[in-house]
């Protein structure tokens, strides 16, 4: 091998967290085609098997964690990879901005995000992911002195301790709506948020599907309650994108978060935060740089951060169109149909309490079971033995579904998880 060629795969691999047998093998093939929709009509299971080769997922171990960070398809990996490549050969005309004043590749990946999100790209900022999107917006906010913002009990730190760290040093109060495990109905989980938004409170700040179990909470109707009476409406969607359907414009929400390196299989340290134009100017910089006053940058006023990382941009953009080509819908109900699996393995074990509720609103595609502590904790060590991957912590197993998942791997997971409860 040319020691030129020998570099650049070393200088991917590192970059890219693979080995450099993987990078050649990348750079030397093309990412197959993906499986036909005449294949998906006749015969669904050997389709979605065949999907699997969009990944390099090792087939020794089983990955059940989509929900702490997605896998990136070979389509993904690849238009970063040729990013990285090209533009390190500087022959561009213009200045090779990365970052700074809104570029055409910068343009083009909020243009389809947008879109896919129902909104405006005047309304999209680009950062590395939902938590610094969250913190955009805390950071961002004036609040007073005994302001108060409502949360619930089931919030990731990436979207709470923007607020508690508010709370501890500007004396904002933080309120938190404690949701049953699981809700009986939607209608549960909106009295309680309709008994709460009282008239202190001028944020609401919520998960739109919780980390630890999976619940999907009713958005659209919270943030009406917010509207109706004056308070800004903050969603932490992380686990949203690639997960659940979403028009950000019908959902109504004043800011959303997201991290689309989880399920929309991008790659890792990408984000985006939807701002709605009519309160964009209501929030400060959290990073100041040049025009950081700049109101007719409009939601990009978020986004110039400095130098930033175009390759990533490029995935991003590749995942989005990985999604559509496959079709939303038919992702989805991939994910929904494998979680049934799930819920059905859990039922059938009476040492697991089912937290994540049984209800097609309320439920996207992460299911979580509760286990006494030590069992859980025991459970997870067998697991990990047997490499296979899941999420939560503490009591809980929270299993996520996706396309990439196959139907053999759960009921793996489901027998080596019968066999250690029986010893
Ligand atoms: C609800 C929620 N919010 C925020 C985050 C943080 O995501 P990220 O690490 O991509 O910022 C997570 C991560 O799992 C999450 O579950």
């Amino acid at each position: 091998m040319k020691r030129r060629e020998f570099v650049q795969q070393a200088m991917a691999a590192a970059v890219l967290g693979l080995s450099r047998e993987q990078v050649a093998h990348l750079l030397r093939s093309e990412a197959p085609p993906l499986p036909s929709d005449a294949l998906y009509e006749r015969d669904p299971r050997w389709y979605w098997a065949e999907m699997r080769r969009q990944f390099l997922l090792d087939p020794n171990h089983i990955n059940l964690n989509c929900g702490s960070l997605g896998v990136c398809p070979l389509p993904v990996i690849r238009a970063v990879a040729e990013h990285l490549f090209t533009s390190e050969a500087f022959n561009e005309p213009d200045y090779p901005w990365w970052g700074y004043a809104e570029n055409e590749h910068i343009r083009e990946v909020r243009e389809e995000l947008a879109q896919f999100l129902g909104v405006s790209r005047d309304e999209i900022a680009l950062v590395r992911n939902a938590t610094e999107a969250m913190n955009t917006v805390c950071n961002g906010l004036d609040l007073n002195r005994g302001d108060v913002v409502l949360t619930t009990d089931q919030e990731h730190p990436g979207g709470l301790c923007c607020w508690q760290q508010k709370e501890a040093r500007f004396g904002i109060r933080l309120r938190y709506v404690k949701l049953p495990l699981p809700p009986a109905s939607k209608e549960q989980i909106l009295e309680l948020f309709d008994g709460a938004l009282t008239p202190e409170v001028r944020v609401v700040s919520f998960s739109h599907i919780t980390t630890t179990t999976g619940l999907v909470l009713p958005a659209k109707e919270i943030c009406a309650l917010a509207r109706e009476r004056g308070i800004l409406s903050v969603v932490d969607g992380a686990h949203a994108i690639g997960q659940l359907p979403l028009n950000l414009r019908e959902i109504g929400c004043d800011f959303y978060a997201t991290s689309p390196h989880k399920w929309l299989l991008a790659p890792k340290g990408t984000g985006v935060l939807y701002l709605r134009e009519g309160v964009q100017d209501r929030l400060w910089v959290n990073i100041a740089s040049g025009e950081w006053n700049n109101k007719a940058l409009k939601a990009y006023r978020f986004s110039n951060l400095g130098t930033c990382n175009l390759s990533l941009l490029k995935g991003l953009l590749a995942a989005l169109r990985f999604h559509r080509q496959i079709g939303p819908e038919r992702v989805f109900a991939r994910q929904r149909e494998l979680a049934r699996l799930v819920y059905e393995g859990f039922q059938h074990l009476p040492q697991a309490k089912l937290l994540t509720p049984d209800h097609p609103e309320l439920w996207g595609a992460m299911t979580t079971a509760q286990f006494p502590e030590a069992e859980a904790e025991r459970l997870r060590r067998v697991l990990t033995e047997h490499r296979i991957r899941v999420g939560g912590g503490g009591p809980r197993l929270r299993i996520s579904t996706h396309i990439f998942t196959q139907p053999e791997e759960i009921a793996t997971f489901f027998a080596v998880l019968a066999r250690a409860l029986k010893t």
